[in-house]
């Protein structure tokens, strides 16, 4: 097991990395769960996550005592709503959750956004202790304290910044992750080797993969290097105020475009649009002489090899580089009416561009609407 610290002033917590640690769960999150005396442990679980692997949550807590109430979350964006949201706020109070008390979330990062909202609020705050089961949510989503709902006008929109307590990334919750949902929170640990850290994306190159076959160690590798590289930004810039962690949206302005030319449907999940923006950004700084077109490659390669999606023609959008802007510009990332784009100055070492010229964005994207 690896233990990762992210450390913030006041609220630093630590994440544990490992196999089985929902069997564990009661010695590891103790100090959450012992206050409960003969109250249910309140625990917010997707439906699929609770099927296959809350059974080994509830034996561990029941070692302790402990019994569990569940709220069960559909899987599916749909339930990061006001709706969503008010059923759990009022299932909550309903509980007696006072603001000591620790909420629990298993499940994917729709659970983690939705549940950590819900306690970034419930009473002005409660705690709340995160067991990440997808790939996305062990290396992105559960850490770092951004908690949201979508609204009728977008992804995210309502939210709060509101860390946990304690974050379990149990590696075993991934053996009964769909292939392309695993593929999906890949794209993300791809994302911290291209944008910071050159030898783990060689790593990738060599090992990526025994970490797609689940290679115990490789995995623990890749999820402990993912983690930590999260947490040193959130560290560094934990509201997103100095410009460190816009870095971690490498791929998500093109990918953004990509998800809403794609109707913010399953033709393209989030991880495959980071994926296929990656590329577009390297090949994007190429193209502007801040990297090498071979460093572009092996990322591209890098991609491909995963089973990500690579080349955007192959998606058949049906509408050129002009429209995809357009969909960028709509994206709540957009800051004092610039466009910022995160590019590379070379595998490994990526930065912030404010002046990205959006006409030239639009005749690259048409070139790369052509290629195939
Ligand atoms: N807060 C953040 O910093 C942050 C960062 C990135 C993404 N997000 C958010 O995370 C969400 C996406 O998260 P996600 O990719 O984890 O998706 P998700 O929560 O929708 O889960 C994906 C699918 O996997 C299923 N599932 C979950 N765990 C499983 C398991 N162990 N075995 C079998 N099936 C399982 C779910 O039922 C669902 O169908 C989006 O809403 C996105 O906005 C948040």
């Amino acid at each position: 097991m690896a233990v990762v610290a992210v450390e913030l002033a006041g609220r630093s917590y630590e994440v544990l990395v490992g196999e089985d640690l929902l069997d564990s769960a009661a010695v590891h999150a103790r100090r959450f769960i012992e206050p409960y005396g003969k109250r249910k442990v309140p625990v917010v679980a997707d439906r699929e996550a609770r099927h296959h692997h809350g059974d080994r949550l509830a034996h561990s807590l029941a070692t302790s005592g402990h019994e569990i109430a569940w709220f069960i979350v559909e899987p599916g964006e749909a339930s990061k709503s006001w709706v969503g949201l008010q059923s759990l706020v009022d299932w909550l109070l309903d509980q007696g959750i006072a603001r000591s008390d620790h909420v629990f979330a298993l499940g994917g990062g729709v659970v983690g956004d939705l549940a950590g909202f819900a306690c970034a609020i419930l009473k002005r705050g409660c705690g709340f202790v995160q067991l990440p089961t997808t790939l996305l949510a062990q290396v992105d989503s559960s850490v770092g304290g951004k908690t949201a709902i979508n609204t009728a006008l977008g992804k995210n929109l309502v939210g709060a910044f509101h860390q946990p307590s304690l974050v379990l990334a149990d590696l075993s919750t991934l053996s009964t992750l769909p292939a392309r949902e695993l593929r999906a929170g890949y794209a993300e640990i791809l994302k911290y080797g291209i944008l910071g850290d050159s030898v783990f994306f060689e790593w990738l190159e060599e090992r990526g993969d025994a970490v797609l076959a689940l290679e115990p160690e490789a995995l623990e590798h890749a999820v402990t290097v993912s983690v930590s590289a999260k947490a040193r930004i959130v560290a560094e810039d934990e509201r997103e105020t100095i410009g460190a962690r816009a870095l971690l949206n490498l791929g998500h302005t093109f990918g953004h475009a990509l998800e809403a030319a794609t109707g913010f449907s399953d033709r393209l999940l989030h991880g495959e649009a980071v994926a296929l923006g990656m590329v577009l950004a390297a090949r994007y700084s190429a193209r502007m002489g801040f990297i090498a077109h071979g460093d572009a490659e092996r990322i591209t390669g890098l991609v491909d090899a995963a089973g990500l999606p690579a080349e955007i023609a192959a998606l058949n959008l049906g509408c050129d580089g002009q429209s995809l802007v357009g969909y960028m510009l709509h994206d709540k990332k957009m800051d004092a009416g610039t466009l910022p784009f995160i590019l590379l100055h070379e595998i490994g070492a990526a930065y912030l561009d404010r002046n990205v010229k959006l006409d030239d964005v639009s005749a690259f994207l048409d070139e790369q609407l052509k290629v195939h």
